[in-house]
């Protein structure tokens, strides 16, 4: 693989107490162009802008999908990665809804071993901050019919994150928009459904609510997931979470909290939570806990949901006390190698590779 090692590192600009998500950009990039049928040798370079043709297929049909996944070191730099062959394989899926061609594991892997190493001075060593990586693959040719693509962009880029959010969520539950359909494209991580939850999201947003709660698109009442994470209710005693069907997207983090509340002897129930249901809940002061998940948010508890302009409120509890916090801890302490992983989800990267 081709490394093109930036002249000056912009790194002494950054300052590490004072990063928000996504303002500051690694050195390098990783660069691989797919075209006439296959996937050529990958590039590392500065991070910069690319040229691509107005015409790329991205711009007006939107084929594009992307992936999210972090860094962490540990108290002696040692660098992880968490569960990255889950990412590569979620890629896939998605690559193979939007008819784009996979990308090969040692593209994927050595690209992400290769820059992580390069830029590794952009992992954060705080506990809780990592280097945000973002896989993407974008059309970047076409005429403007409407077909795939015959060329594509497969890139990596990172990012220094910390808190997604820094408070608790105040979410509302949407009863006209939805996120995704059965035999559509929710399960994927594809640009465009994102960028259809934005209208729906705004409006929640100048009504107070920092999220969307989507519920299905048919009925509007059974609850699926909320602005980029999975959601969990901690009611009674026991921790329900939508299904991973097509209509969700399968959050590795979704899953690694599955095991973890198991291994805590938790009671987990992976079913479709009615509106009606979690509201006759909050009646009965039954909901206990509620929080989302995901790579870029890790954990966070909602405080608040509205339905149909009525607003319930989650009981106020400790930090120290709550099912979440101890669930996230239990995630951090992994991925960041304060404890053993008896999961064999941390990765360690060495000089060798992805171990
Ligand atoms: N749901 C959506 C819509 C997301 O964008 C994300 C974020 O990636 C998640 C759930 C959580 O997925 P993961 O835990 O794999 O990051
Ligand atoms: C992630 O958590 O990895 C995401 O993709 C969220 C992102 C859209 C900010």
């Amino acid at each position: 693989m081709r490394i093109e090692k930036i002249s000056k590192s912009r790194i002494n600009k950054i300052d590490f107490n004072d990063i928000s998500f996504g303002n500051h950009y690694s050195d390098h990039m990783l660069y691989c162009k797919f075209k006439n049928g296959k996937w050529e040798n990958p590039i590392i370079k500065p991070f910069g802008k690319i040229t691509v043709s107005p015409i790329s297929l991205v711009f007006h049909y939107g084929q594009a999908i992307f992936e999210g996944m972090k860094a962490y070191k540990d108290k002696l730099e040692n660098v992880f990665l968490f569960r990255p062959m889950e990412n590569f394989n979620r890629m896939n899926s998605s690559a193979k809804r939007l008819k784009m061609p996979l990308i090969s594991k040692s593209i994927f892997r050595d690209g992400l071993k290769k820059l992580i190493n390069l830029d590794k001075k952009w992992i954060p060593n705080n506990y809780g901050q990592s280097l945000y990586i973002r896989p993407f693959i974008i059309a970047s040719d076409g005429k403007l019919s409407a077909n795939p693509s015959k060329k594509y962009i497969f890139m990596i880029i990172c990012t220094p994150a910390k808190n997604y959010y820094s408070t608790p969520l105040k979410v509302k539950i949407e009863q006209k928009y939805s996120r995704s359909a059965e035999g559509g494209i929710g399960f994927t991580k594809a640009a465009g459904n994102y960028a259809s939850s934005f209208y729906p999201t705004n409006i929640a947003q100048k009504e107070g609510y920092d999220q969307i709660l989507w519920t299905d698109s048919s009925t509007h009442s059974f609850i699926e997931e909320s602005g980029t994470m999975n959601v969990f209710f901690y009611i009674k005693d026991c921790l329900i979470t939508a299904p991973a069907n097509e209509k969700i997207l399968s959050g590795i983090t979704r899953k690694s909290i599955i095991t973890l509340a198991k291994e805590k002897g938790l009671k987990v129930k992976e079913c479709n939570l009615s509106v009606s249901e979690l509201l006759y809940s909050f009646r009965k002061n039954l909901v206990k806990e509620v929080f989302g998940c995901g790579t870029a948010v890790v954990v966070n508890h909602f405080k608040q949901i509205g339905y149909k302009g009525k607003n319930y409120f989650l009981p106020k509890i400790s930090y120290d006390k709550r099912i979440s916090f101890f669930l996230k801890k239990r995630l951090l302490d992994i991925q960041h190698n304060v404890v053993d992983d008896p999961f064999g989800w941390r990765k360690k990267i060495n000089g060798n590779g992805l171990t």
